[in-house]
């Protein structure tokens, strides 16, 4: 690889600005719904604490050595992921992982966007006060209304879609990176508060010691499948998010600390998230078991009965769309960045063309609940369908491939002088990481990839 040195910038290739605006940006894609709205309905349904430490092992030895992975094939590549792996690989049909990589940026975001609306919906109806003084029936009623409606969940989408475009459109320093650096650190501010509103209700411990607390006969095969699983989705992996973040990151950079300040930001977050929950939830004697209605049911009826509870419950979407936010963008650069590169398109185009047609992808996926419940595609609405083939199959397959390419393909000598920066840092973990993304990485994988297709369960 004697042309490494010409890769640096080359043809003038956008780079990030500065360590602080990378982190903010990848923890951006990184911290998601996945982080505030499942983690904790996951956990909660699964044993609590035993599950947490499950999941922290399973994310640290399988999830972040392929969070590794991508980025150094990113860096290496400086493409997005179509031409990351055309660059890296002799035999070019690896490109079509880069290609199937993109493919579910399409797919992903179409229906990523709609659930987002729902989130700029309940900012609406906490800052305008629809929400105060309804009963938890009542909360449930409106809820349903939300997922059902045909004309709002279709509009919230539209916004959610724009603003992603916008953003996008500004490009990785003016658009992506700035915005970062100022979300990323609002959520942080935002998810303390809830915090410390949460934990210091009376009565909150109930809530701190159901989630925290290990039970580990509630804890089962399928619950250790579902945190492996989730591991993935949460940081971002399988569709080369972190191939293409890592392609504008500089070769000075270090790349494993970039990898585990990400990591850890992830982490933090989904623990701080169930602990701005559970607290409140037991607080004021609700289920705390409702699954995907968590937070758009039972937590509006916790900040029902709380002091200030307008404001806190306008704080929460407010969180839970910068965190939705941030990471839609992530999506939609993979789907542009292929565009500018391999097809030469402006940004501009890219981002318009790219934004429409997700757009209209995901028309049908925020009507699926309503008026085309009735419309199936094996046995699923087509806002489940989307989410089961993308996150189910293709993100799965993706890590895969990822794995078996850099451990078996490409290799470790390579890949691992990458990650030193040409042997000029100190990567103590080298032979664990390329031994858990050779063996365990895979085998992990592959068996949630044989649940996912029903090989059993
Ligand atoms: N990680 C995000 C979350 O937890 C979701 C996400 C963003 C994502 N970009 C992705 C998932 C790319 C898979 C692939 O909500």
């Amino acid at each position: 690889m004697k042309q490494d040195e010409n890769l640096i910038g080359s043809e003038g290739r956008e780079q990030w600005g500065s360590r602080f605006g990378f982190i903010m940006a990848a923890a951006g894609s990184a911290i998601g719904l996945g982080n505030i709205w499942k983690f904790p309905y996951i956990a909660g349904n699964n044993g609590g604490g035993a599950f947490v430490l499950v999941y922290l092992v399973i994310l640290f030895s399988i999830a972040v050595p392929v969070l590794l992975a991508e980025m150094t094939i990113g860096r290496h590549g400086q493409k997005n992921p179509v031409g990351a792996f055309k660059a890296l690989a002799k035999n070019q049909s690896w490109k079509w992982v880069g290609a199937i990589g993109v493919i579910s940026g399409f797919l992903i975001l179409a229906f990523y966007s709609v659930v987002a609306g729902w989130t700029l919906s309940y900012i609406a109806k906490s800052v305008t006060g629809s929400l105060v003084g309804l009963d938890p029936k009542e909360l449930e009623g409106s809820f349903v209304a939300v997922l059902t409606g045909s004309f709002e969940p279709i509009f919230w989408h539209l916004v959610v879609m724009v603003s992603t475009v916008a953003i996008v459109i500004g490009g990785v320093q003016a658009g992506i990176e700035r915005w970062s650096k100022i979300l990323m650190p609002a959520l942080f501010v935002i998810i303390i508060l809830l915090v410390l509103r949460s934990v210091t209700l009376e009565g909150a411990m109930a809530g701190v010691s159901f989630y925290l607390k290990p039970d580990f006969s509630e804890l089962t095969g399928k619950g250790i499948l579902e945190a492996l699983g989730h591991s993935f989705f949460t940081l971002s992996l399988g569709m080369g998010t972190m191939i293409t973040y890592g392609s504008y990151l500089s070769k000075k950079e270090k790349l494993p600390q970039a990898v585990a300040s990400v990591a850890l930001m992830d982490t933090g977050i989904a623990l701080l998230a169930g602990l701005a929950i559970f607290p409140a939830v037991f607080a004021f004697g609700l289920a705390p078991d409702k699954g995907p209605g968590l937070v758009f049911i039972t937590l509006p009826a916790v900040f029902n009965q709380m002091p200030l509870g307008q404001l806190f419950s306008s704080l929460f979407f407010g969180l839970l769309a910068v965190a939705a936010l941030t990471s839609a963008i992530s999506m939609l650069e993979v789907v542009v960045a292929y565009f500018v590169d391999e097809q030469k398109w402006s940004r501009m185009k890219a981002s318009i063309f790219s934004g429409a047609v997700i757009f209209v992808l995901g028309v049908p996926a925020a009507m699926a609940n309503g008026p085309l419940a009735e419309f199936t595609i094996f046995g699923r609405n087509y806002f489940d369908f989307l989410d089961y083939i993308t996150a189910t199959i293709m993100l799965p397959l993706g890590g895969l491939l990822t794995c078996i390419f850099l451990g078996y393909v490409w290799g470790a000598d390579k890949a691992l002088k990458e990650v030193t920066n040409d042997n000029t840092i100190q990567f103590k973990l080298a032979s664990v990481w390329i031994g858990l993304l050779k063996y365990l990485a895979p085998v992990g994988i592959i068996l949630v990839l044989a649940k996912g297709l029903g090989i059993f369960d």
